[in-house]
């Protein structure tokens, strides 16, 4: 392409506001279940009262009788619909209403449509159900559970990493640590509810529906629907939150396309947020083992990591974190395991970082306890550890700014003032602590299609079909494109969120504003192709000139002598109105067949671990403060900062935002957040947002997010790695730190909560 490499430019980089931000704040944006349909019928679900067992009968009669039922979807009625597939578009393989058998508390037993959702909710709790019961198994350390192997069992899965003897290094190291830590059950809780609206057109079937993953869920929807995936479309212009809760598909979204078909009629599904947490996916509980050798120098000899996490009975989801923890620093010999405890519960799933919050959480709390162990200051037992090549593969860091992370936040948070001495500082009647940890998280990209188009008034319009879930990909795709199509942010619209335009990547991994912003450069650049080659035309405005040296900026094209002409002549010299590019982006190593795998919905990750010539990772480091009050225990963290490398930065605004949104989630997880379990039924007990504890305002004070610059060249050509992940891995080592630093009380299952402290 006879185009110059990307230069950044003014647009790039600056802290624009998002170009949705108007829409979102006056509720004009609208979301899945805004969308209107006309005629529409209300859809409610009803769901099983026991964890195990089997339906033995269903009692309709009552439910039926409320004025305005129009229908009820139960067992028998998706004969001609296949079973869900479990995986990373489908949540489950669990065919709730193909199979009588129950897999845990909550699980859908019928969908009432009705008129209004009034009459749907009440004729859904008139549905009575006789269970064959049975005792289920709530978690871990109950009887019924059934412990497998991660490797070899689960899809998800790659390997149990080692390097080197361990046991050997282990057992002669003159200094050792053997911790187990554990993290418990969460659930997403996105503001917008999860829904889904089935609309039939013949046989076609648009599905408004709040998704990670359009192109995905269309292709996987026709295949449980049997119908060409060219005849369904999945819909969602705005996300309202999604953390991986919306990456994988449930069971909900057949079963409301077949209640619409049946009915002749739209069908809206909203589900409470009490129903969401058996129906949707949560981050399962897990526990950890940690083992460290090392010499009286500080120098790590060994490193052992064993992981146990609850799954449901037929699915083998797996967080499986080891990869990246047995990658951190350098080792020596590495031996990790992952293992799988069944029980009665729904399938967990993604949540944010899935991988690295839990098991970095216990890495780096382990970390913490042995640089106290070697008298050693936190920071300095990280330096000594910094690794010249990843332990496992012997591969270089595409990139690795973390001493540089520690270094400036610790700057900025102050640590030369902490008396490291345990319990010795003190601000009147509050116990102060201080602690750090690394984040980190790796760095990928997966194949993206996108369609640009160029007005001759200067209107740009950007179609790719990712998500914008919040993080800002709208924004940073369109100053992509304000920047190379030489426009203002304002002339820009971007459209994502429909399987109808260029398929993108499932939006998780952190690989969104990466893949998207490549395919748009791309389409750019073909757009800016065709513009420069008319220009220098020999009936262009240009003529004479070479293409390699033009340049479009504020709607003109400027040579490099000086010459310009604005792009509205060039339209004119085309006599076309506008010019319309498609491209197709794929990232370095990608396999011929992965563009295939784009339309067929499935998302090929390249980067993180699996490259042949770097592992990829954007590291940071986050420094906490915390006040223990000396009487009540109540904790707060007045100070959280956090210092994070990405590589370039597309804004600054929305990295920003991205990355305080994590640290907060992090001080949750530290100090608030658990789904309760009540063991005799295996049901979750705080079902919504006043029991399910989440930071509020007031407990979020100082919080100070630094960019630090960082030029990686190696993991995509616009040098981006992702950061929506990143921010809420290590805060809750950096809190238990701190707590311990304030009260020499080394807490290792979270939250850690008031009881922990009183003594
Ligand atoms: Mo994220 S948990 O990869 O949506």
């Amino acid at each position: 392409m006879n185009v110059a490499a990307p230069q950044p430019k003014e647009n790039m980089g600056q802290p624009l506001p998002r170009i949705d931000a108007r829409l979102k704040v006056t509720g004009q944006a609208e979301y899945a279940a805004d969308l209107p349909a006309a005629n529409i019928a209300h859809a409610v679900l009803a769901t099983s009262s026991i964890a195990k067992g089997k339906v033995a009968r269903l009692y309709l009669d009552d439910a039926r009788s409320v004025p305005g039922v129009l229908d009820i979807v139960t067992y028998g009625d998706l004969d001609k619909v296949e079973t869900p597939k479990f995986g990373n578009t489908g949540a489950s393989s669990i065919g709730p209403l193909h199979d009588k058998a129950i897999f845990h508390d909550g699980q859908i037993i019928a969908l009432v449509v009705a008129e209004t959702f009034e009459a749907a909710e009440e004729a859904a709790q008139r549905i009575r159900a006789d269970y064959a019961e049975e005792k289920p198994t709530a978690s871990f350390d109950m009887p019924g559970t059934k412990t497998i192997d991660a490797a070899g069992k689960s899809p998800l899965f790659k390997e149990d990493v080692k390097a080197g003897d361990f046991d050997a290094a282990y057992e002669s190291a003159p200094m050792k640590i053997d911790a187990r830590y554990s993290t418990p059950t969460q659930h997403h809780n996105p503001i917008e509810l999860f829904s889904t609206t089935a609309v039939w057109q013949g046989d076609q079937l648009t599905v408004y529906e709040p998704s990670q993953n359009v192109t995905g869920w269309k292709v996987e929807l026709a295949r449980q629907l049997r119908l060409d995936p060219a005849n369904v479309r999945i819909v969602c212009p705005n996300v309202g939150g999604a953390f991986g809760s919306k990456g994988p598909m449930t069971a909900r979204t057949a079963i409301v396309a077949v209640a619409a078909r049946r009915l002749g009629r739209p069908v809206r599904c909203v589900v409470s947020r009490m129903q969401a947490f058996g129906t949707q996916t949560y981050r399962a509980e897990t526990r950890h083992r940690i083992r460290i050798g090392a010499g009286k120098d500080g120098r790590i000899t060994a490193f052992g990591h064993e992981g146990w996490e609850v799954t449901s009975r037929p699915d083998s989801y797996v967080v499986g974190g080891t990869s990246a923890t047995g990658r951190m620093y350098a080792y020596g010999s590495v031996l990790t395991h992952v293992s799988l405890v069944q029980a009665d519960r729904n399938t967990p799933g993604y949540m944010r970082s899935p991988p690295e919050t839990p098991y970095v959480y216990a890495l780096e709390s382990a970390m913490d306890e042995m640089a106290v162990a070697l008298g050693m200051d936190s920071i300095e037992f990280r330096r000594i550890n910094e690794p010249q090549k990843e332990p496992i593969g012997g591969k270089p860091f595409s990139s690795r700014s973390l001493m540089k992370c520690y270094d400036q936040a610790a700057d900025a948070f102050g640590w030369t003032r902490r008396d490291a001495k345990v319990g010795s500082m003190r601000d009147g009647d509050w116990l102060v602590g201080m602690g750090c940890a690394t984040a980190v998280y790796p760095t990928a990209g997966a194949p993206c299609a996108a369609r640009v188009r160029l007005t001759a008034e200067g209107d740009v319009r950007v179609q790719c079909g990712s998500h914008e879930i919040g993080t800002g990909v709208r924004t940073v795709a369109g100053q992509m494109a304000a920047e190379r199509l030489g426009v203002d942010i304002g002339k820009v619209a971007v459209e994502m969120g429909d399987s109808a335009l260029p398929p993108a990547p499932v939006s998780g991994g952190s690989i969104s504003t990466a893949s998207v912003c490549s395919a748009v450069l791309k389409a750019c650049d073909a757009v800016r192709t065709k513009l420069f080659a008319a220009a220098v035309a020999e009936s262009g405005p240009l003529a004479g000139s070479h293409n390699e040296e033009l340049d479009l900026h504020e709607g003109r094209i400027l040579t490099k002598g000086g010459a310009s002409a604005s792009t509205a002549d060039i339209f004119k010299a085309m006599q076309v109105g506008a010019i319309e590019e498609y491209a197709e982006f794929a990232p370095k190593g990608s396999t011929p067949e992965a563009l295939k795998k784009l339309y067929a919905g499935q998302s090929e990750f390249h980067g993180g671990e699996s490259d042949a010539d770097s592992v990829k990772y954007a590291f940071g480091a986050e420094f906490v403060e915390v006040h223990i009050n000396s009487y009540t225990r109540e904790i707060r963290v007045p100070r959280i900062v956090g210092a994070f490398a990405a590589g370039r930065i597309m804004n600054t605004r929305t990295a920003r935002s991205q990355l305080m949104g994590g640290m907060i989630w992090g001080i949750g997880q530290a100090l608030h957040e658990a789904t309760e379990i009540d063991t005799r039924y295996a049901r979750y007990v705080n079902r919504d947002l006043q029991d399910y504890l989440v930071p509020v305002n007031a407990d979020v004070r100082d919080l100070d997010v630094i960019l630090v610059p960082e030029i990686d060249h190696e993991v995509n050509p616009a040098g981006v790695k992702g950061l929506g992940e990143l921010g809420n891995v290590g805060t809750a080592a950096a809190v238990a730190s701190a707590v311990y630093h304030a009260t020499g009380k080394r807490i290792r299952d979270l939250p850690i909560r008031i009881d922990d402290l009183i003594v």
